[in-house]
């Protein structure tokens, strides 16, 4: 007797980058990761996780970043698969996919976006249907930001960035997002930070009432003068050539400017739509940004797009 298995040909993921709105970062702590409260928020730039079954485990990276993405063992989504296939008890081997649309080393969590995305897939792929809690631990033990790549939407990370709480906000955010030629590796611009900040008392990390305020009012006008990064001043001090760009993006009309994260792409916030095709053209023009993307958010995080089915007798 035949027993019929539904097998997928492949999976794909669609997994959005994120802005921190707020990122209050608190004394190193022993494990060396520093103690953040920050305000995640998904943004619709995305990239594009397929998975499929190979002979081997291999990476393959499209789209206008290919030879920025390490393909090797390194690759936060290659080890993502492997996590999930232990956590199956699998020894199935995948091919992944990435269209790749999200800045690398930007500040925009691409890397854990793929990771985040690549569990998804491996999960729908397989036909395990681990549990949100078990794909929280594999997203924790990946990275701090792989968590919120799962969620999306705007949330409050503690800990690291791995525990994280919904916001209320209301209504859709117009971002345009400065990117730059060349990432900057995260440990330094925290190394950075501590080094700018030593000597100093560093106060627990908090994320403030004023922004959670904006968010509930989907006032953009509030939520640009709440923005915060205790990672800026570390990201222009090891790439000066920031600072003027967010001086310049707000005198060309955007209604505030901060780094994404530990940068160096930058993310400017309009009134609406208009305001951010306006902000984009502006900032093409200034001639000293290599591109510029527009986005709005909050998106959803992490979630799977397509799949083929097929009977495997
Ligand atoms: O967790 P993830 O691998 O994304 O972190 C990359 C690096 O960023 C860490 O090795 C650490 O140097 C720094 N980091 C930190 N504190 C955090 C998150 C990241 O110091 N909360």
């Amino acid at each position: 007797m035949n027993t019929v298995r539904e097998v997928r040909r492949h999976a794909t993921v669609r997994v959005p980058a994120k802005v921190n709105l707020e990122l209050s970062v608190g004394p190193r702590r022993s494990d060396g990761y520093h103690g953040l409260a920050t305000v995640f928020h998904a943004v619709s730039i995305y990239d594009i996780v397929t998975v499929e079954p190979a002979r081997d485990w291999g990476v393959v990276v499209e789209g206008p970043y290919t030879d920025q993405v390490p393909v090797d063992e390194s690759n936060l989504a290659l080890r993502a698969a492997r996590l999930v296939a232990e956590a199956g008890e699998l020894e199935t081997p995948v091919r992944i996919t990435i269209d790749k649309d999200i800045p690398v080393a930007g500040g925009m969590a691409g890397g854990s976006a793929d990771a985040a995305a690549a569990l998804v897939a491996c999960d729908a792929l397989w036909g395990l249907e681990l549990s949100r809690a078990r794909l929280d631990e594999l997203a924790a033990a990946l990275g701090s930001d792989v968590n919120f790549a799962l969620t999306g939407g705007t949330a409050i990370g503690s800990g690291r960035g791995e525990e994280l709480a919904p916001v209320l906000t209301s209504g859709t955010y117009h971002w345009v997002f400065a990117v730059s030629e060349g990432g900057l590796s995260t440990p330094a611009v925290y190394d950075e930070c501590d080094r700018l900040r030593e000597g100093r008392r560093v106060r627990p990390p908090e994320t403030s009432d004023a922004l959670m305020a904006a968010l509930r009012s989907g006032d953009p006008h509030s939520l640009a003068s709440a923005l915060s990064n205790d990672l800026q001043e570390a990201a222009f001090s090891l790439r000066p050539p920031l600072r003027e760009l967010v001086e310049a993006g707000i005198e060309i009309g955007a209604l505030g400017g901060i780094v994404s994260g530990s940068g160096p792409t930058v993310a400017f916030l309009a009134a609406d739509a208009e305001g951010a095709l306006d902000l984009a053209v502006a900032l093409a023009a200034l001639g000293t940004v290599p591109e510029v993307k527009r986005a709005t958010g909050p998106v959803h995080g992490a979630h799977v797009l397509t799949h083929e089915m097929t009977r495997d007798h």
